[in-house]
């Protein structure tokens, strides 16, 4: 592990070489700046009414506070002061390795996090900005710690922070997968870039009762989770939907795919065998459709836990398409990126449709299934039945818990459900009963 040494004053010199240099020009854009800035804390602010997340009066300051402009030198103010996320580095194939995150999603997650005065903070995956936001949350008694395992990553983090004028913040260039034990405890861990496991370090190095938010896939489906460590073990909910770029040199899970159609219609994410000639063949026989008389209002964002509760299921994947395939009437899915699919042993599938408008003005919909394939009436029958269990004991309860535990934990002392298996850790997915 390498502390960046970069001189803040260095730092703050490159900076200013990206920036305008007139006391009249910088005056009108530290003016435009702060609106601009204003003006997205009260989008991120109508964003929590519409999704339900926690936005503390602390976290609002901080977002009111910090320059997110110095954390994109070289970027128009109006794109720093979007509510997207700045990628700052790709790969020589064109994807993203690194951004300054969606400042939506950052507020989400540090609604999750629940940071207090005084505490001490790991952020794995820097940008600077939120890190910037942390210091800002832990007071002039904590500290925050962030880490990247690029080094490019790691010392623009350190200048623009310097830039910001935030001098203590402790920046490292390491590898994540083994936090930053001599630096820990940590009172507060936040994982801002995608993973599949949790590795044991970051367990061990979060203090007992600590807090933990951490965005996972699990079977394909990615989610900042909130887990608490109690008695040596995580243990947490409140899935929230994200998307972050993927963490470099972790196991990844070993799903599989499956493309049909020249790439046209892919299924991914898979744990079973699944036959693409079979699929092709399925996909070539007549629709069946099966209903749900589950039913959805406009405006409610209750759905977003279906897909996992569907995920429990050994035959679950996601179907993706492209729009030619869809326009083609090839498959018609509810949401072409990631839908959630069912492939039986025999070649049979089935998919959400779009759902389908039960009123005039279309603001109830039900759900429903397509299916394909030899036994498409069966398959779209199990399909709409978990549909159906879901709506009845989990569509308004508590939602799923996610446990992790030390790997070799035998499974008689697991909770039914859902068990992933890692390198260093067993994760536990399970649907607490709800209870009136
Ligand atoms: C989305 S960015 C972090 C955003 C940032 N926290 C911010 O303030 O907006 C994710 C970062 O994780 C880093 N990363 C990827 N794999 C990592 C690993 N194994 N350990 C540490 N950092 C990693 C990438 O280099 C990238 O800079």
């Amino acid at each position: 592990m390498t502390a960046v040494t970069t001189d803040p004053a260095d730092a703050a010199a490159k900076l200013r070489s990206v920036t305008t240099d007139t006391t009249r020009e910088a005056t009108r854009s530290d003016q435009d700046a702060d609106e601009l800035r204003g003006a997205l804390v009260e989008q991120i602010i109508v964003q929590r009414e519409e999704q339900g997340f926690v936005l503390s009066r602390e976290v609002e300051a901080a977002l009111r506070t910090v320059p997110r402009h110095l954390f994109a030198p070289g970027v128009p103010l109006e794109t720093a002061y979007a509510n997207h996320s700045i990628v700052t580095k790709r790969s020589e194939r064109g994807g993203p390795l690194s951004s300054v995150s969606a400042p939506s999603i950052q507020a989400m997650m540090l609604g999750q996090l629940q940071v207090e005065p005084g505490q001490r903070v790991l952020e794995i995956g820097s940008g600077g900005y939120n890190a910037a936001l942390l210091r800002e949350l832990v007071g002039p008694e904590g500290s925050v710690t962030t880490l990247d395992i690029d080094q490019e990553i790691a010392d623009r983090a350190l200048s623009c922070l310097a830039a910001a004028g935030y001098r203590d913040v402790r920046v490292l260039c390491a590898n994540g997968e083994f936090g930053a034990a001599e630096y820990g405890p940590f009172e507060r861990i936040i994982v801002t870039v995608g993973t599949w496991g949790i590795p044991s370090a970051w367990v061990e190095q979060l203090v007992e009762g600590g807090r933990m938010v951490v965005p996972l896939w699990i079977k394909g489906l990615g989610r900042s989770w909130a887990l608490e460590r109690r008695n040596g073990y995580l243990i947490g909910g409140d899935p929230r939907t994200c998307g972050f770029v993927p963490m470099q040199g972790v196991d990844k899970n070993r799903s599989r795919s499956v493309s049909l159609h020249g790439g046209q219609v892919n299924f991914w994410a898979g744990e079973q065998q699944a036959d693409a000639t079979a699929l092709s063949e399925a996909l070539s026989m007549a629709r069946v459709e099966a209903w749900s008389g589950v039913t959805v209002r406009d405006g409610e964002k209750i759905l977003g836990n279906l897909d996992l509760w569907l995920a429990r299921l050994p035959e679950f994947w996601l179907l993706s398409a492209k729009q030619d395939a869809v326009d083609r009437g090839l498959v018609s899915p509810d949401w072409p990126m990631a839908t959630p699919a069912l492939i039986d042993r025999g070649g049979s599938l089935a998919y959400q449709p779009k759902l389908r408008p039960m009123n005039a003005d279309k603001t109830i919909r039900e759900l429903g299934v397509y299916a394909h394939g030899p036994h498409a009436a069966e398959v779209a029958e199990r399909f709409v039945e978990q549909i159906r269990i879901w709506d009845r004991d989990h569509r308004h309860g508590p939602g799923p818990r996610l446990t992790v535990h030390p790997a070799g934990t035998p499974d008689a002392d697991l909770p039914a459900g859902l068990v992933i298996d890692k390198r260093h850790t067993r994760m536990m997915v399970s649907w607490p009963e709800h209870v009136e």
